[in-house]
């Protein structure tokens, strides 16, 4: 394979290598994907302001995610279905990420069940919780979670119905027939349907629970200890409203621009949130993500850190596990160089002081 200078380019050859009805599925948004776009483009609106003659030759990306310490503020959003990129899927992906020291969030819609993933070795992992109408399925999920050793919970709160994404309703998307939703298997919910349009809208509008609110955070905290995320936040008011809930983060997303089509990118409304959050609770950002100068500006605008996945999906694709390795590498890389660059020798040292906005660029 041809060097890969930059993360952007696995998509390339993923879908050079991808089954298309597959390689949609991963890459497309809700309707008019205008939120797809705007999630990467809206980074070029945040330009540097570099300090200079700063001693940059020792460069700490370490950063502390829920009092875990990581390599680096780069982390790996849940993405479902890993196994149609990559026959190891989900556990390629963990060794990946524990090999480049940083955290992975496992989907409730994995190829590989919570136990395989765990039985990969050790790692930080936390996994996202899709919560089922049936609460008995999520409450055995839950303990299931625990026993694996899995350190938080990131709740996602922005997909109680599926977004159009019109690809999969062409291509009739669904989980092709050798696998299963593993942490499901052996129940119905286990499978997904060839239906008249998209298979995972279908199963979406089978199984998840509609009614999801507030009063179902509480009943979470009841039956775990793990901390919570909420997954989906992009406003101040709901901000406020989960600090009150008690959660222990927020991850500000827009679930990678596959849901409501016109929010926001998740950088331009971060600041709102981590204001919002008065330091309270860590604010973490995924969307559009393909730098490490994103990274930096993500942090400047105050996020603990960062989740990317497209990019890790589309490397699983081109190159398994190595492939996954190679991009956390790559942003590492891209992000110390930032740093120094900017004169900036931990993280607690990138202020909003070192960049500019200009919201109001094309
Ligand atoms: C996702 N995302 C997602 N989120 C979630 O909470 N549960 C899930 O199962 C999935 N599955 C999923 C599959 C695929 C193929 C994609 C692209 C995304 C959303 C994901 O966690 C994250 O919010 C975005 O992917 C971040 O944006 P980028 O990095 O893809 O631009």
């Amino acid at each position: 394979m041809a060097e890969v200078t930059n993360v952007s380019e696995y998509e390339a050859i993923a879908r050079e290598k991808l089954p298309k009805m597959v390689y949609d599925y991963y890459a497309s948004g809700a309707e008019d994907q205008w939120t797809l776009a705007e999630n990467t483009r809206a980074f070029s609106r945040i330009l540097f302001r570099p300090r200079i003659l700063i001693d940059v030759s020792k460069i700490d990306m370490t950063a502390n995610v829920l009092g875990f310490k990581i390599s680096m503020p780069i982390m790996i959003a849940p993405t479902a279905m890993q196994k149609m990129a990559h026959p190891h899927g989900e556990c390629a992906t963990a060794r990946a990420a524990s090999a480049a020291g940083t955290i992975m969030i496992l989907s409730s819609w994995s190829t590989s069940s919570v136990e395989e993933v765990a039985s990969t070795g050790p790692g930080i992992r936390f996994f996202q919780l899709s919560v089922y109408k049936d609460r008995h399925v999520v409450e055995r999920l839950v303990r299931r979670v625990e026993r694996a050793g899995f350190k938080a919970i990131a709740l996602t709160v922005d997909a109680q119905r599926l977004g159009r994404r019109e690809s999969d309703i062409k291509n009739r998307f669904t989980l092709p027939p050798h696998l299963t939703l593993k942490n499901f298997e052996g129940l119905e919910l286990g499978k997904m349907d060839k239906v008249e349009n998209s298979g995972l809208a279908s199963y979406v509008a089978g199984q998840i629970d509609r009614t999801l609110s507030w009063k179902d955070v509480k009943w979470l905290q009841s039956i775990t200890v793990l901390p919570i995320l909420m997954k989906g936040v992009l406003t101040a008011e709901d901000t406020r409203i989960a600090i009150q809930n008690k959660i222990a983060g927020i991850i500000v997303s827009n679930h990678g621009a596959r849901q409501l089509d016109y929010v926001p990118s998740t950088i331009m409304v971060l600041e709102e949130v981590v204001k919002a959050a008065q330091g309270r609770v860590p604010i973490f950002l995924d969307g559009g993500v393909r730098r490490g100068t994103d990274v930096f500006k993500a942090l400047a605008l105050g996020a603990s850190g960062i989740f990317i996945g497209r990019s890790v999906v589309f490397s699983l694709a081109a190159d398994g596990e190595v492939g996954v390795r190679k991009v956390l590498q790559r942003l590492r890389d891209e992000f110390e160089l930032t740093m120094a660059l900017s004169g900036c020798r931990s993280l607690s040292e990138i202020t909003r002081d070192h960049i500019i906005t200009r919201w109001d660029a094309p």
